[in-house]
């Protein structure tokens, strides 16, 4: 593949070019980690909504304790090498599954509540949509990366709102440090002016082209692991700019935390049968989130390499997390 951004438009799934975007679907996940959908079914109207609520709500709710953070955030910069622990982000967290924060989120006024939920709802299913084409597509039964990720009480969905806003440091302080998503498949609705997001692809960043109305795609560690390597969790970072604020909204569609996360056994390949060091981890998603927290801006493979001498934990053990 040449080093263009994968763009798909879900409506051709329909027609004649079906077999021709599942193929460009393929690809992006094979050697790309991300890809950008248009034609999604998402309303714009209710796009442009959530847009609107989300950039009100920082200026009302999270300028000003922004502008508080900002300034220590460059003083300590100049002191020390800010760009190792520190984003230039203001973020906030919805969690939609197992169960909703959202009526527990204080600065939320009714209108952007009721947005938030329908977008989330939207998102969920786009997600699952998502997932079964990818199913389709590793030859595995429809149903099963949903079922995988679900554990006893279903998969976790929540959404990260964040903001970037204008940066007078931009070479001091990165946006977002470069990091792979630890999860299942991340659903982002970004900034269609404000650009900053870069993915690496063969040792080179590559711009995520901000696009209208689109929902840009990334698969995360898990189904790196669940397909064995076939499919690629990739490091990607936001870089801070002097102008401009952009907004990003993140849905992370991820296991429940007592998901036993493995490599599907149809997708070992004879090769990896005889040889252990060529097949993913097996292990309690909650497990790995514990050493994910720890290691979230390093690289990905010492993780995986951890988690294979992490003992496995039976059923029982796993009651009550
Ligand atoms: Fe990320």
């Amino acid at each position: 593949m040449e080093n263009s951004f994968p763009v798909i438009s879900m409506e051709k799934l329909k027609g004649e070019e079906r077999g021709e975007t599942m193929e460009l679907l393929r690809d992006a996940c094979e050697n790309c980690g991300f890809f950008e959908l248009l034609n999604h079914g998402i309303s714009h109207e209710l796009m442009d909504e959530v847009e609107r609520l989300t950039k009100g709500h920082y200026r009302q709710c999270k300028e000003q304790r922004f502008k508080e953070f900002a300034s220590k955030a460059l003083e300590e910069g100049k002191q020390s090498d800010a760009a190792n622990n520190i984003d230039w982000e203001s973020t906030f967290f919805l969690r939609h599954l197992p169960e909703s924060n959202m009526s527990e989120i204080p600065d939320m006024d009714d209108q952007y509540r009721k947005a938030m939920k329908e977008f989330a709802a939207e998102i969920e299913k786009l997600a699952e949509r998502l997932l079964d084409l990818l199913c389709e597509n590793l030859g595995l039964e429809k149903g099963y990366l949903k079922k995988a990720f679900c554990g006893s009480k279903g998969p976790t969905f929540g959404t990260k709102i964040s903001s970037y806003p204008p940066c007078p440091r931009p070479e001091l302080i990165k946006g977002l440090r470069a990091h792979t998503d630890a999860g299942g498949i991340i659903l982002l609705f970004q900034d269609d002016r404000v650009s900053g997001l870069q993915l690496l692809k063969d040792g080179q960043w590559l711009d995520v082209p901000p696009l209208r109305h689109s929902i840009v795609v990334n698969l995360g560690d898990q189904l790196e692991v669940i397909t064995n390597g076939k499919y690629k969790s990739v490091m990607h970072r936001v870089l801070a700019r002097t102008d401009g604020n952009r907004m990003s909204i993140a849905s992370f569609y991820n296991p429940g935390s007592d998901a036993v996360i493995f490599p599907a056994p149809s997708l070992l390949g004879k090769e990896a049968e005889k040889k252990k060091s060529e097949v993913y981890p097996k292990f309690v998603f909650e497990d790995y989130m514990k050493l994910y927290v720890r290691h979230k801006f390093q690289a990905k493979e010492p993780r995986f390499e951890a988690m294979k001498a992490f003992p496995i934990r039976t059923s029982q053990e796993l009651e009550p997390v």
